[in-house]
């Protein structure tokens, strides 16, 4: 497996993150209407923990001599005080980490690094887990 591609990879996914920490904190101040209350900490939840995610992505770029990116992801982030907009964009969004996170997985089995392999599988467990709260929601 070439480091240069995983480190693509973990770019890939730690650009995402940081799209999600702005958008996150973006609709945790907009959200409207009378689901504000827990949206609003639902979202600004979600900020804390893409920070996390984001975090660990990091060094894990770091740990493989790479170079992390400090440019979020250019994907739009779509304004608005609907919240039903702003769940839906956050299960596209989810459903986008985890499927990352699910490409790099076998990437980073194939070097053979337990270590990093956990500290990756914990992160990707958290999106699935995101992608099942937000499809709850949306019901
Ligand atoms: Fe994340
Ligand atoms: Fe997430």
């Amino acid at each position: 497996m070439d480091t240069g591609e995983i480190i693509e990879a973990l770019n890939k996914a730690l650009a995402w993150e940081m799209r999600a920490i702005a958008m996150y904190a973006h609709y945790s101040a907009y959200v409207s209407g009378i689901h504000r209350p827990h949206l609003s900490v639902y979202f600004s939840n979600e900020v804390t923990e893409s920070i996390n995610h984001a975090a660990t992505v990091r060094s894990a770029i770091v740990k493989l001599d790479g170079k992390a990116t400090t440019e979020r992801a250019p994907s739009e982030i779509v304004h608005t005080y609907d919240y039903s907009v702003m769940l839906n964009e956050a299960y596209g969004t989810e459903k986008t980490a985890s499927q990352t996170y699910e490409a790099i997985l076998p990437m980073i089995e194939a070097i053979g690094d337990n270590e990093l392999y956990d500290a990756l599988e914990v992160i990707y467990f958290d999106e699935l887990r995101s992608v099942e709260e937000l499809r709850m929601m949306l019901k």
